[in-house]
């Protein structure tokens, strides 16, 4: 750290990036993310990404705004944004993009780069250990590219440090040598757009969150968007698909591109075996129930929290350990993948107390509501 605060690079000897202060281990990250975590089962309807998607999500991404499906009013803003930068010969102002997995965020990024004609670079907040890791990529920068990093929100502090002269000023701050003979310089680097991305805004620290010019939040899509989205993913996948095929899938995508893509090349491989290759309301469903996924999207681990809520507790509340307990899975795991749409739908809700069936649950697994039945 410099007299005036500022984070700089160390080049010369010994670890680079200042690598002689502690910094905090990638171990303990400080949203307890599972996003990495190996031992998650893979689900159908899991909005995390998993490895066998990528390559084909990959082909399935929107390449142009005009491609991007949905989210209105952020697109429009976008649109603005971008072209207004364009006339002025400009960058794009830094800009952030917060909202849930699979939404569509570093789909942007790719769009914004593409729209304005530059270079685009991608990284992500874990990837970059060291202060030296993101000076490298910085100096390597061509005028007006675009460097993502995703999951912003799990930068390291010395990493953050160098990020804010670099994103006000393009300026990066260099340290030659070590000791007394240790001299600053500063170095001028190409004017370029920084996208950060981030499925937890909260965790963006708040000096960082300034400095971006626009914070794009991304909302769940509703069943007509994702219905469009299934419609163009199975043209570009050429698979023969009918509006309600489409419908059917997109209903039971819990508001999110990533699932209804990978819901349809699901449907797609059971047709290519038992349907003749189409995809319609009927083969749609029955390619859907072969893969445990029901007419709300949930799969058989949300099915037996609902189950154990209303029918084991009878309605009462439960704490998450137990209710982890009975359906054999972490509580971390059914916080992080299970409860955020089931609360979404209001299938299940947080107290207090512990958690509680929604009247929606008792309806989905055809019970009484509680009220009626304590009577
Ligand atoms: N608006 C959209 N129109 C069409 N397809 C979309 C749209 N948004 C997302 N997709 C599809 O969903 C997939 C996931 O999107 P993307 O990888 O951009 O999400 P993300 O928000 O970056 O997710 P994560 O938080 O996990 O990084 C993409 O491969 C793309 O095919
Ligand atoms: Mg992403």
């Amino acid at each position: 750290m410099t007299a005036t605060g500022r984070r700089e690079v160390v080049i010369g000897d010994g670890p680079a990036g200042g690598g002689s202060e502690s910094e905090p281990t990638r171990t303990s990250l400080p949203d307890g993310s599972t996003a990495e975590d190996p031992s998650r089962p893979t689900r159908p309807v899991d909005p995390l990404s998993a490895p066998a998607d990528e390559a084909e999500d990959a082909g399935l991404r929107p390449a142009t705004l005009s491609e991007f499906i949905g989210q209105g009013q952020l697109t429009e803003h976008l649109h603005i944004v971008i072209e207004a930068a364009r006339r002025r010969g400009q960058p794009v102002d830094h800009l952030l993009f917060a909202g849930p997995p699979g939404l569509g965020k570093t789909s942007l990024a790719g769009i914004v780069a593409a729209e304005m004609g530059v270079g685009l670079r991608i990284t992500a907040g874990p990837v970059l250990v060291r202060a030296g890791d993101l000076a490298a990529l910085l100096t390597d920068l061509q005028e007006g590219d675009v460097l993502f990093i995703d999951e912003i929100h799990r930068l390291h502090r010395a990493v953050e440090e160098i990020l804010y002269p670099a994103m006000e000023d393009f300026k990066l701050d260099i340290l030659i040598g070590k000791g007394p003979m240790a001299r600053s310089i500063r170095l001028d680097l190409p004017r370029f757009t920084l996208v950060g991305a981030t499925t937890r805004t909260g965790l963006v620290a708040g000096p960082l969150r300034d400095r971006f010019g626009f914070v794009g939040r991304l909302d769940l899509y509703d069943v007509a968007e994702l219905e469009a989205i299934v419609v163009r993913s199975a043209g570009i996948l050429g698979v023969s698909i009918d509006q309600a095929g489409a419908q059917r899938i997109a209903e039971r995508s819990r508001g999110t591109p990533r699932i209804a893509n990978r819901l349809l090349r699901r449907v797609r491989d059971y047709v290519e075996v038992r349907a003749e290759g189409r995809i319609d309301s009927e083969s749609a469903i029955a390619g859907l129930e072969v893969f445990g996924v029901d007419r709300l999207g949930l799969d058989k681990v949300d099915r037996a929290i609902l189950d154990v809520l209303c029918r084991r507790f009878a309605g009462r509340p439960v704490g998450l350990t137990t209710l982890a307990q009975c359906i054999g899975e972490e509580p971390h795991t059914i916080e992080d993948a299970y409860e955020p749409y089931l609360l979404q739908r209001g299938l299940l809700q947080r107290t207090a107390r512990g958690r509680l069936a929604g009247r929606s649950a008792f309806e989905h697994l055809g019970l009484a509501p509680v009220e009626a039945r304590l009577l």
